[in-house]
């Protein structure tokens, strides 16, 4: 069990908020891995605020996901406390998340959000805490190790975020010029970890077992948080729960756990998209799941040039049944 705020987890691994992925569909198919904590992908305060038909479609969220926590982008604190009051009336997710990791330029460069908030402390304090002040549910913050090599200050972030009233850090060992190059900095999650006595969400790189035990014992962290190990294979979640929950080393998912999964999670977007949309999420979602299994580059080419629902399910199943009959 864990717990941020007042809001009592199952287990301490949480599903990383991932832009275009994250959504309802997804979140169910993570959530029956048995996770703790599920994210919903960032979502722009300005867009809550001029009621932005794509934005709203980001706060759909179902029972069977709670508890989770609905991300948020912004760059100023009075859009912030506008998009929060949004959030609590639209969605009532249990925590409100504010984006202080995001490195791409339309978001940290054009719209001074995301991870370019780490460059001012003092912004950071007021966001927090007018967001603190606003809401009854927890309010947690998602860093990353700093702006660039020069700029590593997720120590003094992290304390500036728990003196405005944050329940837990989360923190990508990274910066934000490294964007996902390198290696994930385990040193200052560590610190960080040493530094507040909020808890401390550890992400960057968790691909094994192994990297998952190297997060906890390393940093100390208290939970670890997973993203994109989750999208190639919801299958390592469960094996994650399995492992720090009871102790038990599950086998690895098959090929076919792996396409019937995928075909479940199709049915998922159908439920919450058109045919066109869950199509064109189901091609690159499909890639991931069937990745290195036998011929699977034939199989994700064909993927891509699929239009409608029975030639994506046909597609799937065929290959599934090429699979069986080649391995038996
Ligand atoms: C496709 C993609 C979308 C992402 N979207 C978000 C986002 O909306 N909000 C956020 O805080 N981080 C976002 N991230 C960063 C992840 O949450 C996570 O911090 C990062 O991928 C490192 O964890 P991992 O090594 O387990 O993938 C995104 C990452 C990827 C690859």
């Amino acid at each position: 069990m864990f717990k941020i705020g007042n809001v009592i987890l199952k287990n301490n691994i949480v599903l990383a908020p991932l832009a275009g992925y994250t959504n309802s569909a997804f979140r169910k198919i993570i959530k029956e891995m048995g996770i703790g904590l599920i994210y919903t992908e960032m979502i722009s305060d300005k867009g809550l605020i001029y009621e932005n038909k794509k934005t709203d479609e980001l706060l759909y969220v179902t029972d069977f996901e709670r508890p989770i926590s609905c991300q948020l982008f912004g760059s100023d604190k009075e859009s912030f406390v506008k998009a929060a009051k949004i959030v609590i009336e639209k969605m009532h997710p249990d925590i409100i998340d504010i984006n202080m990791g995001c490195p791409v330029p339309k978001v940290a460069l054009r719209s001074q959000a995301g991870s370019a908030l780490l460059k001012d402390v003092n912004k950071i304090k007021e966001i927090v805490k007018a967001v603190v002040d606003t809401v009854e549910i927890p309010v947690t913050v998602k860093i990353r190790s700093g702006w660039d090599d020069k700029n590593i200050n997720a120590k003094e972030v992290a304390i500036a975020c728990e003196e405005s009233g944050a329940s837990a850090i989360c923190i990508h060992g990274r910066t934000r010029s490294q964007g996902y190059s390198g290696k994930v900095n385990l040193d200052i999650i560590k610190e960080v970890k040493e530094s507040v006595n909020i808890p401390v969400i550890g992400n960057g790189d968790i691909k094994t077992l192994d990297d998952a035990k190297k997060m906890f014992d390393y940093t100390k962290c208290d939970a670890i948080m997973i993203g994109r190990m989750a999208l190639e294979n919801p299958f390592f979640i469960k094996e994650l729960v399995s492992y720090f929950e009871n102790g038990i080393i599950l086998n690895k998912s098959t090929y076919k756990d792996k396409i019937e999964l995928a075909l479940k999670h199709f049915n998922y977007l159908l439920e919450i998209k058109n045919e066109k949309q869950a199509v064109l999420e189901m091609r690159s979602i499909a890639s991931f799941y069937i990745k290195g299994l036998p011929s699977s580059i034939k199989i994700k080419n064909e993927l891509f040039k699929i239009k409608d629902k029975e030639n994506l399910i046909n597609l799937l199943n065929n290959y599934l049944k090429e699979l069986e009959n080649s391995i038996e």
